[in-house]
């Protein structure tokens, strides 16, 4: 029997200290949250690889449950590590022109209207992400919920434009109900070339 590929993965590290309106200490609850989902993600690979040489079966509720969770902590991990990269401390300004700007106005009628459903999307009731994706087949962006990491995310959709609205991401330094100021904050500190290399 041929040896099997042993994903692992690495957790990755930003400097993102000084954004606006997100502190640093929130920053670092966050970081150790995303670690835990690498930490959790490799912990299921290993433990899916043991069911499968030991004989996996769909009437198997351990072996079940363990492949129900990929959904959860993969996304976790991965949605996080976009959401880190398209925020920066120096923050670049949103776009008035360029390839990003053209995409979104395109797609919206202009880029005003994108950034309203956007905030709209990430004000919905409930913890997920807010997700600006583009279809590679007509190059339109379109805004989409995700239900905690895993539900409604597009299959073969590219994310441009990832935001955490879980209350984790602000909690520490927004109450509850000042979701709007965090969204705002948000904008504040996106790299908006990190999001239109994206494209
Ligand atoms: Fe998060």
């Amino acid at each position: 029997m041929a040896t099997l590929a042993q994903e692992s993965y690495a957790p990755k590290k930003w400097n993102l200290s000084g954004l606006q309106g997100i502190s640093d200490q929130t920053l670092t609850v966050h970081f150790g949250l995303y670690e835990g989902y690498v930490k959790n993600t490799n912990l299921l690979n290993e433990q899916i690889q043991a069911k499968i040489k030991a004989g996996p079966s769909g009437a198997d509720p351990g072996f079940a449950e363990l492949t129900r969770r990929l959904g959860f902590e993969y996304n976790g991990m991965v949605l996080h590590e976009y959401y880190f990269d398209n925020m920066t401390a120096s923050g670049n300004g949103a776009p008035s022109s360029g390839k990003l700007h053209d995409a979104l106005a395109g797609s919206f009628g202009d880029f005003d209207t994108w950034k309203k459903d956007f905030a709209a999307v990430g004000g919905m009731r409930g913890v997920g992400w807010a997700i600006a994706y583009l279809d590679p087949k007509t190059s339109r962006i379109s805004n989409h919920w995700i239900t905690l990491h895993e539900d409604g995310n597009i299959a073969g959709y590219k994310p441009i434009l990832v935001m955490d609205v879980w209350e984790h991401a602000f909690l520490l330094d927004y109450k509850p109900a000042e979701r709007s100021k965090y969204i705002e904050a948000f904008f504040a500190n996106v790299d908006w070339k990190v999001a239109e290399s994206r494209l």
